[in-house]
């Protein structure tokens, strides 16, 4: 079935995400249904947590960092600055421990322990997390792409519940902390008593916060997930294992899309043997890939001729993967 008609069908898949191994093609996919769906007339938000700024780079605008920016009618991106985000949520901390405890400074211990827990990668998973919780929990789109890094497959998204695990217990570790700190600091506490009760409706709703947009980002009724792969042995190899990966942890793959494949029509042509090589190569990583996923992939994009960047690319690119001439 092609991506358009799956996409028609599917009106209720309002999260959409294109994963894969690094520089295969998931932003690029992304910035093209980001567009298609808009020229369609949906209202959409296409987002990363990028530090590359690689929606920058294709939409040929500064959006890092910006919040939501609008590029043209119904289409708005967002270049979360995963460093700031960690920065702020450093912040915060700071903030909550001194009104709880009513101080006017951070002991030096604490401010330490701040620094070195805000340095855990699993802090700034966090931290990162937090944001696309926001996005997705703030509404007002009829679609939401998710721009996603290589981590081994998204495999990122698998992990959300562990890491929403380790967060929890980070500030319930700080919790126990501040406990330590009780005895020295009793003396500037302004009320022990509604502090604990405070803490306490904090990590609830954080967890109810969690709990709901995770919910929506994993649910196979509201979320699409598709592989992007390329006419090459290795690639294909390791798209299999992360198919395998996924049914293991029930995350449902809404199909597969190859890029680059170079057209055949070339071979009629006067082209140099490497080409020739090329084109003979991706004939029989096709066959593979016609074996391994059979109808399942939803459509084959073809090498352009240039990088793909800009307005004009990028259309031509929707038009392609969508079969649809577009405004
Ligand atoms: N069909 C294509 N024809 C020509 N160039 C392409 C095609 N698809 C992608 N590219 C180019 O390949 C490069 C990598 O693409 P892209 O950034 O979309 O990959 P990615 O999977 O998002 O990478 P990363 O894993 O680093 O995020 C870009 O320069 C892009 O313009
Ligand atoms: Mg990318």
């Amino acid at each position: 079935m092609p991506l358009a008609e799956i996409f028609s069908k599917h009106p209720e898949h309002r999260y959409i995400m294109f994963g894969g191994k690094g520089g295969l093609g998931k932003t690029t996919f992304s910035a093209a249904t980001a567009y298609y769906l808009a020229r369609k007339g949906h209202r959409v938000l296409i987002f990363s947590v990028d530090p590359q700024a690689s929606l920058s780079d294709i939409f040929e605008q500064d959006i890092f960092g910006q919040g939501k920016v609008e590029l043209m009618e119904n289409l708005f991106a967002c270049e979360v600055d995963a460093d700031r985000r960690i920065h702020e949520y450093q912040d915060q901390i700071r903030r909550k421990i001194l009104d709880m405890y009513g101080m006017s400074e951070i002991p030096e211990e604490i401010e330490s322990y701040i620094r070195a827990a805000s340095a855990e990668p699993a802090m700034e998973e966090s931290a990162i997390f937090d944001a696309v919780v926001d996005i997705v929990v703030e509404g007002g789109f009829d679609y939401y792409i998710y721009d996603l890094v290589p981590l081994g497959h998204a495999l990122y998204y698998l992990s959300m519940g562990a890491i929403y695990d380790a967060w929890l217990e980070k500030i319930t570790g700080l919790r126990e902390q501040m406990r330590q700190y009780d005895e020295a600091i009793s003396t500037m506490k302004r009320q022990g008593q509604t502090s604990e009760d405070q803490i306490y409706q904090e990590l609830l709703d954080i967890k109810n916060r969690i709990g709901a947009s995770s919910r929506i980002m994993t649910d196979p009724k509201r979320t699409a997930f598709y592989f992007v792969l390329t006419p090459e042995e290795m690639i294909i190899e390791d798209t299999r294992k992360a198919a395998h990966l996924f049914s293991q942890y029930r995350v449902p793959i809404n199909g597969y899309v190859v890029n680059r494949v170079i057209s055949r029509g070339l071979l009629e042509q006067n082209i140099p043997e490497y080409l020739r090589h090329r084109i003979d190569m991706q004939r029989g990583a096709l066959e593979s890939i016609r074996t391994a996923f059979g109808d399942r992939v939803l459509a084959y994009v073809p090498e352009f001729d240039s990088e793909i960047k800009g307005w004009a690319a990028i259309k031509s690119l929707a038009e392609v993967m969508y079969e649809e001439s577009l405004p």
